[in-house]
């Protein structure tokens, strides 16, 4: 029997290997144990919950106002034990986090391969996204398999040089997970709130963002908010206490803006599924949005994510205050660019990419 060691931290690399784990635990010929560092505590532990997956290991490293050296010793110190006992044939990283850049260089160190979900995004700088650009160079470098979402992501890899025999296009999990989530009669409070006016979904977490680049996008919301009393905003605000600090100092005050608690993705999909835009830096937010037919503002400089721009959903508009008002002002005002913008297309594959991870790496198995 083959075993794996999926291995993740954050929030959104839960998201989407929860499905993976789901799928993996259906195969009798793998055994799948799960290592969470617990990089994030509340906001991972939330989708464990609703997808009901169970660690098998919890480094529990979480820190107020933690490090990238902290998070990265933590896990080198800790990950090396689960390594030495468990001894897996392959360890299963996600995405650019921190966790998986220390899970990675941890695995590599014992010899033991590496295989990286969602292999392959580039924005080729390495301060945007900071620190996530490194992170996910660093664990392509060193893995034996890239499950790269899309051909885009591929071609990265292949133009980097990686061998083409070990890169496969698998689509990306968030969609799978998007599968289980989302349905037309979901409702809550906020909705009920929000009902009747156009609802704008935002986040804002960014490492590179906090500071003056937040201001200014909480600026711009607010603005929006004070202008267009048939707008309701709902932001459910990260627990950095950075980000909260200033989101209650600037934004608590205006009514037609609700500053909530994270939300667990069964609940925040089917705000994204009833939203009328979306305001983020998120990452994962732009692979998700576009299959619902939702237009995104991205408030970055970059995106490793060019799929929905090409696609005509997504739009980056920086971090500059004015420019972030003007844009979604536009897409309030003018129903022809709204509605150009919110065509549902979906680059991100048909909801079976951890099948084919699964796969792959049973076929993998079976050549060892
Ligand atoms: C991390 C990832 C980023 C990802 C984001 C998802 C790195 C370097 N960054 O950034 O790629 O987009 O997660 O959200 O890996 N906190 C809590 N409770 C939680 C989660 C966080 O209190 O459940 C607080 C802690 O005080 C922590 C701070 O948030 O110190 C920042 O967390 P951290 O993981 O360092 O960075 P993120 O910005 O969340
Ligand atoms: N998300 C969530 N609850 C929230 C906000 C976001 O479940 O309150 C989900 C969202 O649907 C997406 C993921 O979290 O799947 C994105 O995580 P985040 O923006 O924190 O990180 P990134 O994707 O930028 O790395």
């Amino acid at each position: 029997m083959k075993k794996v060691l999926v291995v993740f931290g954050t929030r959104p690399e839960a998201i989407k290997m929860c499905p993976v784990i789901k799928q993996m635990n259906t195969h009798k010929d793998m055994e799948c144990k799960v290592c969470i560092t617990a990089q994030h505590r509340e906001m991972l532990d939330q989708v464990l919950e609703i997808f009901n997956v169970k660690a098998d290991y919890d480094l529990n490293i979480m820190q107020p106002g933690q490090t990238l050296t902290g998070i990265t010793i933590e896990i080198l110190n800790k990950f090396n034990e689960i390594l030495e006992k468990e001894n897996p044939d392959i360890v299963l990283v996600h995405g650019d986090t921190t966790t998986s850049f220390a899970a990675a260089l941890s695995s590599f160190y014992h010899n033991i391969s590496v295989a990286h979900v969602e292999a392959g995004l580039r924005t080729y700088n390495m301060h945007s996204p900071y620190p996530e650009e490194f992170n996910r160079q660093a664990v392509d470098l060193i893995s034996e398999l890239y499950f790269a979402p899309t051909k885009m992501s591929a071609d990265n890899l292949i133009k980097e040089g990686k061998d083409e025999k070990k890169i496969f296009i698998t689509g990306n999990t968030v969609i799978d997970a998007l599968h289980t989530t989302v349905t037309d009669d979901f409702v809550d409070e906020n909705l009920r709130w929000a009902y009747g006016s156009r609802l704008i979904l935002f986040t804002a977490h960014r490492r590179e963002n906090l500071g003056n680049s937040m201001v200014g996008m909480f600026e711009a919301i607010k603005k929006i908010a004070n202008e267009y009393r048939n707008v309701k905003v709902i932001y459910p605000v990260h627990k950095n206490p950075k980000i909260r600090d200033l989101a209650h100092k600037m934004l608590s005050d205006a009514e037609n803006i609700r500053l909530i608690e994270p939300l667990n993705p069964l609940v925040f999909h089917n705000y994204i599924n009833r939203s009328y835009l979306i305001l983020t830096d998120s990452g994962g937010i732009q692979e998700e949005a576009p299959s619902l037919g939702k237009p995104v503002l991205v408030m970055r400089d970059t995106t490793e994510r060019p799929e929905g721009i090409e696609a005509g959903t997504l739009k980056l508009v920086g971090t500059d205050s004015d420019n972030i008002y003007t844009e979604t002002k536009l897409l309030l005002d003018n129903d022809f660019v709204y509605r150009n913008m919110s065509n549902a297309v979906n680059p991100y594959g048909d909801g079976k990419a951890s099948e084919r991870i699964c796969s792959i790496l049973a076929e993998y198995f079976k050549k060892q």
